[in-house]
């Protein structure tokens, strides 16, 4: 092998394995660690971060990667080159100093976040808020000078796209989804809709949650499932995946297990010819999202899977009930504050919400001071209801006082490529519906592994998709993918 291939192979490889260490005390952090270990876990990780960050932007990776650029290289050495040279660049950009103000910003940015959730009081998180958001756009400018501050960040998590593209997606997204949520509120099952509260021990739920996770392609020797308070899933290495759920509410531990299921899978099928570089990762945050949405609440939560799965089910609750009953209640519609409890049409009512915010926020035509009261205004525009207390509005999310900004698009992007997939899935596999009746999942995963999962970054996540499916980002999948299941459940 070519001596400057070695030498960016290695590196990556050394790269790769100290992220991988790091993302085991982030899932050991967020697991079972003992609450008193969170400073010398705070030491742990930043000492990775700093090795990490050397080897990155090491002068003998920078004169490897300079030789490479004059040599003809493999497509696959050329695509591995290119995606290290955004991470190299993206380190090279960002000095050390700021990183370190980044970083004590979100500490104290989080602190003060909970401290002014205690007393449900925004105003007491204001100052960190501002702060945070000072350096963010300092951060942005100096990751693309050319780009708006807030576009600089959404690339972050999702290469490619802008708030210009996302605004026009969004505001059509907008429109289609208060329609439907019109229609929903005007029908006479919406007036008489009770909620649900299934009934089950937690040995019960934890065994139909893995029955429907093995189902999916999830084996326990590659994959270990654990419990936190907010479930995520976490790609240690090529065969080492982690997800979490939480053991609170049944339909909540179940739905939850199956949209982590769907993350897990994904990282399980990226392209193993990758391994250690960073190619070996999903596309965007949005595509990864997708996969997650798609399993939730295309496959686990239609109709025609609980016509398969519900006697199962029901052998395990407590509450008489029958299947058209359960269906509809755990497809239940209904405006709420609180994003993560949100259903699958209000659910991008709240990321569209966070988005202009922090769009406007971000490239400065909003003050901090004023985000609660454009909070409470946008929340009683999208969704008709207005917060009663900043932690039910404003202070409900944890991602800005952790430096998060531009990341709340990608779960409103995921739930429209999930939609795509979907319509695209169902005319691609004949069999799809008696396949997700009998849960026999084999022909979706494996076209799923072979459009999406094993592409890894080799492409953009929207060319990805455009290939898969036919077309860019379209909210009109997600649209009329709603309306036709939810007009049946609610006959408008
Ligand atoms: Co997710």
């Amino acid at each position: 092998m070519d001596e400057s291939l070695r030498v960016i192979y290695k590196i990556q490889k050394e790269i790769s394995t100290l992220s991988s260490i790091a993302r085991l005390l982030e899932w050991d952090e967020n697991t079972n660690m003992p609450s008193k270990a969170v400073s010398a876990k705070s030491e742990q990780i930043k000492l990775i971060q700093k090795m990490r960050r050397k080897k990155l932007v090491s002068t003998k990776l920078y004169s490897a990667m300079s030789t490479l650029k004059k040599k003809k290289l493999s497509s696959k050495d050329q695509i591995v080159l290119r995606e290290l040279e955004k991470s190299v660049h993206k380190a090279k950009k960002i000095p050390k100093q700021l990183m370190i103000e980044l970083s004590d910003a979100s500490v104290l940015g989080l602190s003060a976040w909970k401290r002014a959730r205690k007393k449900n009081d925004f105003k007491l998180f204001e100052r960190e808020l501002e702060r945070i958001v000072k350096l963010k756009r300092k951060q942005a400018k100096l990751l693309n000078p050319k780009l708006k501050p807030y576009d600089s960040l959404i690339s972050l998590y999702e290469e490619g796209m802008d708030s210009e593209k996302l605004t026009v997606i969004f505001d059509e997204l907008k429109l289609g989804l208060v329609k439907i949520l019109g229609k929903i509120k005007d029908s006479k099952k919406y007036k008489v809709q009770k909620s649900l509260k299934v009934k089950m021990t937690i040995e019960d739920q934890k065994l139909i949650l893995n029955e429907i996770i093995s189902d999916m392609g999830i084996n326990q020797e590659r994959v270990a499932l654990g419990v936190s308070l907010h479930p995520f899933t976490i790609g240690i290495s090529k065969d080492d995946v982690r997800i979490t759920t939480r053991y609170v509410n049944p339909l909540e531990s179940f739905f939850g297990a199956v949209h982590e299921a769907g993350h897990a899978l994904y990282s399980l099928g990226l392209p193993t010819e990758y391994h250690d570089t960073f190619v070996f990762k999903s596309a965007s945050m949005g595509l990864d999202e997708s996969q997650s949405l798609f399993w939730e609440n295309k496959i686990a939560k239609s109709e025609i899977f609980w016509k398969g799965f519900f006697n199962k089910y029901k052998s395990c609750m407590k509450n008489n009930i029958s299947r058209k009953e359960f269906y509809e209640a755990v497809n239940s519609v209904k405006p709420s504050f609180i994003r993560v409890n949100a259903d699958e049409v209000t659910y991008c009512l709240h990321i569209i919400l966070r988005f202009e915010i922090e769009r406007d926020l971000i490239n400065g035509s909003l003050d901090v001071k004023d985000v609660r009261d454009e909070w409470n205004r946008k929340c009683k525009e999208l969704l008709g209801i207005t917060p009663k207390s900043d932690n039910e509005g404003v202070l409900q999310d944890i991602h800005w006082a952790g430096g998060d900004f531009g990341y709340f698009p990608s779960y409103a992007i995921g739930a429209i490529y999930s939609a795509q997939i979907y319509n695209t899935i169902k005319k691609k596999i004949p069999d799809f519906y008696s396949d997700v009746r009998s849960q026999y999942f084999e022909d979706i995963l494996s076209w799923l592994r072979k459009k999406i999962h094993n592409k890894g970054k080799t492409a953009l996540a929207d060319d990805i998709v455009k290939a898969a499916c036919g077309k860019r980002l379209d909210p009109k999948a997600f649209i009329t993918y709603l309306e036709d299941k939810y007009s049946k459940i609610y006959g408008f």
